[in-house]
């Protein structure tokens, strides 16, 4: 374990990160205002997405929910739709039930008390650490794969850093380093440095303001730190699809939770599919058959889309049935094929209804 920094070189070490996040950050818009709500929405939608991919859906859905008393009126297909293609709604749905529990129990605020933000649905330790800093400058440090890496880099921490010893070690560093008099900026300095400095690959270690601190830095290691995480062997699997079709161009859609649907189509409306091996038409019609009572249906392939979700690799094939009627059952919706957006949907549903509206396949 390296030795900790004397009390001097660790206000120099904070403040030049402080300088240079107040210098430097970027305009991103939940760094406009320290409503917690606000901020809080955006942390989680920024669980596992991509700043760029969060932005349109943010201004969005605070359009939409400026605050927790509106996202808690909100019917939940409704919060549903606003996520739909910004995948893992289990963040949506924990947000909503969230926002009710702060209206009815926290007169509508965030809380500012840690355990009590600990209790919602869909906060944990990162999450509560990064709204409780930002909003009300409690000083708790925030702890995630970026701010890992910055730190891991910082001490000097060799192998894996998700073992226990080591994300202990880290998390430790992280509450030691944290500055006292500014735990919001020195949470989201931290991130920012993870993001566009101290990255993956190629740090730029040269207009690096924790380069004079940093043991990796010093020992010509940020190459070999982290270590490389051991990944999940990627899994193949296919998905056969029906866009059925009626002569008034419209289609069903089921809300039918198969093996597959909580990485896929997350309990939402989707074209009604199955996991097939080797002869995916066939293993559809018999599916068709008997979960809607759809025998003997003419199948057409339409073009295929790959979607990957964490270590899933997906190949969508979506086949266009024509049919005289469709069947009316319970956890089914009937629509026209060009309304299907107004339903909460998720991005592999998109790209299967894509197929079917695709100028080249008419
Ligand atoms: N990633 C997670 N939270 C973030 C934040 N507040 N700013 C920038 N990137 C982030």
């Amino acid at each position: 374990m390296t030795p900790r920094l004397t009390a001097r070189a660790l206000k120099t070490f904070q403040s030049r990160m402080l300088g240079w996040f107040r210098a430097h950050q970027r305009d991103l818009p939940w760094r406009r205002s320290r409503d917690p709500y606000r901020i809080w929405v955006a942390e989680v939608m920024l669980q596992q997405t991509r700043i760029a991919a969060v932005m349109p859906y943010y201004e969005r859905f605070l359009a939409r929910f400026p605050n927790a008393q509106s996202l808690a009126r909100a019917p939940e297909p409704e919060v549903l739709k606003l996520w739909s293609g910004l995948g893992y709604y289990s963040r949506a749905r924990n947000l909503h039930r969230a926002a009710k529990i702060i209206v009815t129990q926290h007169n509508g605020q965030f809380p500012r008390e840690l355990n009590a933000a600990l209790e919602l649905p869909g906060i944990g330790t990162y999450t509560a650490a990064a709204v409780l800093s930002t909003a009300y400058d409690v000083p708790r440090a925030v702890l995630d794969g970026n701010v890992a890496r910055v730190l891991a880099r910082i001490k000097a921490i060799h192998g894996d850093l998700r073992v226990q010893k080591n994300w202990r070690a880290l998390t430790a560093a992280a509450q030691d380093f944290l500055a006292p008099e500014a735990p919001g900026d020195w949470n989201q300095a931290l991130m920012e440095l993870g993001e566009v400095i101290c990255t993956p690959q190629s740090p730029r270690c040269a207009v690096c303001p924790a380069a004079g601190h940093c043991r990796a830095f010093a020992e010509g290691l940020t190459d070999e730190i982290p270590a490389p995480r051991r990944k999940r062997a990627s899994v193949h699997m296919k998905i056969a699809a029906a866009i059925l079709r009626d002569p008034g161009g419209r289609t069903l859609l089921v809300q039918d939770p198969g093996a597959h649907d909580t990485v896929l189509f997350s309990r939402m409306w989707q074209f009604p599919a199955v996991e097939v091996t080797r002869n995916p038409k066939a293993e559809l019609r018999a599916h068709l058959s008997k979960t809607l009572s759809l025998a003997k249906i003419s199948l057409e392939a339409l073009p295929a889309a790959r979607h990957g979700v964490t270590f899933r690799n997906i190949t969508l094939l979506p086949f266009l049935a024509k049919v005289r009627a469709l069947p009316k059952l319970p956890r089914t919706r009937i629509l026209p094929l060009r309304h299907l957006s107004k339903l909460p949907i998720s991005s592999a549903t998109r790209k299967i209804a894509a197929a079917a509206v695709h100028p080249m396949t008419r």
